[in-house]
């Protein structure tokens, strides 16, 4: 995003009549592979709401959170980024062992009870790497730094004092601690000083760790296993998360240089993210959707761009992905510094200000600012012969900019999080001639920084006069928020 930035303001809403959307293309059905149709071309992205247990259950919060998206009846819902593998990660929901089972049993139970069986339900895969928070100095230098004989070559060279050659480890540590910075930058090599400045994080091309060497071996029956679990938790599908600032997306990207056939081309780039495809084909079978969501756009230095995208797009839908959902950025290599005792963030830096855009913007705004991208992959998987469907997302949150996106054959869906988050009744809302009442989302991501500090998910426009103490509206663990977005007064009956 380039400045000058400037505060945009909301684009004006005309709102259709009742008949003007039983006639419009968001309204109509749409197929999403050869097995499953959407009643509506609207759709709720994977949205992380951070109510999973420490051990990544679903909880009563996490029912709350899908079936209070599910009443306003989006033609999808697709759940968050849930973990493929049996680690432990936090209050993220996991697929990676039998026991999530019954859980997401639960929760398509209750997001089928609540849309009335109307919409569809995905389950969004993720697999990512470790990343460790910012250690304090003191605990890197001390504890965390794997001192080497070349650190001391170094600190000899940088200081002219040749005792350091043979110097004790306690020595070396406690002088490196002692600084000056521009010492430290001499003797530690650029990853050891990310990890002083960031926390360490792994990447793809650390073949030097087995567990890294061995992802390509790995990932396809870890995603074919997690995809055959959802089928049989009773979702409509998986959605494979190829993304942001994961492994996947990782393996998609230039940065990607691994020397053992899956890194370096864009060819060799594609092939797992390709295998992986293949593997949960092979397992959850045609009957079963199956889509991609990965970047129209890194947005990094040495990233990706459009091209590359609409390329990766025509091989996906050529090896059989159901439809592709194109996002945008969200990536740890221009994460701003976190704090101290903290992890990186992939959503603080002007990638991640463009998978997210607010109305603070450059001259072109946040409001479907990835529209170029989806049309590019949707231009490039058309072009090879293939209807498969195309979703975009990015600040789209009224009734004309969907239509318009669809009517000018830009994308096939159209995804709303925040609007979706602030509202959860739009679609209905708009579907029913009452747009007017749409409460809308400002763009300016008070849900956002909740997300960032990993706590639950709540927007800022949902009312906060309560009666404390009232059973019926469950709050935040800060006792200030209420946890699922208001009823819409005046519901018309189903
Ligand atoms: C709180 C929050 C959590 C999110 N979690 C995910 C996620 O789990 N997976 C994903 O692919 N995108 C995630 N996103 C990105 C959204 O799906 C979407 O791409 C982005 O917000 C832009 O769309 P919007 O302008 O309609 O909000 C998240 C967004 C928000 C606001
Ligand atoms: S908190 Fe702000 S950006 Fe997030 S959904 Fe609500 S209004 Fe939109």
């Amino acid at each position: 995003m380039t400045d000058p930035r400037v505060r945009h303001p909301l684009p004006p809403a005309r709102w259709p009549t009742e008949e003007e959307a039983a006639r419009s293309r968001l309204f109509s059905p749409v197929r999403l592979g050869r097995s499953l149709v959407a009643e509506q071309r609207t759709w709720v992205p994977a949205m992380v709401p951070w109510r999973a247990t420490a051990e990544g259950f679903v909880t009563p919060e996490v029912l709350d959170w899908y079936g209070r998206f599910a009443r306003g009846r989006p033609g999808t819902l697709v759940v968050e980024a849930t973990g493929i593998r049996d680690v432990p990660s936090g209050p993220l929901l996991r697929v990676g062992h039998d026991r999530f089972l019954p859980g997401l049993r639960e929760l398509v139970a209750r997001v089928r009870a609540e849309s009335g069986g109307r919409t569809r339900l995905l389950l969004q895969v993720i697999h990512f790497l470790a990343i460790r928070r910012r250690p304090a100095p003191e605990a890197y230098f001390r504890r965390y730094l794997e001192t080497t004989a070349a650190h001391r070559e170094r600190l000899a060279v940088a200081t002219g004092e040749e005792r350091w050659r043979g110097a004790l480890e306690a020595e070396l540590r406690e002088r490196l601690l002692a600084g000056p910075r521009d010492l430290v930058e001499r003797v530690l090599s650029p990853r050891e000083l990310e990890a002083l400045d960031f926390g360490h994080r792994e990447r793809v091309g650390d073949e030097h760790l087995p567990h890294v060497r061995d992802l390509p071996r790995v990932l396809p029956g870890l995603f074919a296993d997690a995809a055959a679990r959802a089928r049989a938790a009773g979702f409509d599908g998986v959605e494979l998360h190829y993304a942001h600032a994961y492994t996947m997306a990782s393996f998609l990207s230039p940065l990607n240089r691994r020397a053992d056939g899956y890194g370096g081309t864009r060819e060799e780039r594609v092939r797992l993210p390709l295998e992986v495809l293949a593997a949960v084909r092979a397992r959850a079978g045609e009957g079963w959707c199956v889509g991609v969501r990965f970047l129209g756009d890194e947005v990094i230095e040495g990233g990706f761009r459009a091209d590359e995208a609409a390329w990766f797009g025509a091989r996906f839908a050529e090896a059989g992905a159901d439809y592709l959902s194109v996002s945008k950025g969200g990536k740890f290599e221009d994460a701003r510094q976190p704090s101290v005792g903290e992890a990186a963030y992939p959503y603080t830096g002007p990638s991640g200000q463009e998978c997210m855009p607010t109305t603070l913007s450059d001259a072109r705004g946040p409001f479907g600012r990835n529209v170029p991208l989806a049309a590019a992959v949707r231009a490039a998987v058309r072009a090879a012969g293939l209807e498969t469907p195309v979703v975009v997302s990015g600040g789209i949150g009224t009734f004309e900019e969907a239509e318009g996106i669809l009517a000018r054959g830009e994308a096939d869906v159209v995804a709303a999080a925040r609007q979706s988050l602030a509202d959860p009744d739009w679609f209905l809302k708009v579907r029913r001639g009452r747009g007017a009442e749409v409460r809308r989302c400002t763009y300016t991501n008070y849900c956002e920084g909740l997300d960032q500090r990993h706590r639950q998910v709540t927007c800022k426009l949902w009312d906060r006069a309560f009666a404390p103490g009232d059973p019926s509206v469950p709050l935040a663990a800060d006792g200030k928020r209420r946890l699922v977005a208001p009823e819409w007064e005046g519901r018309p009956p189903a």
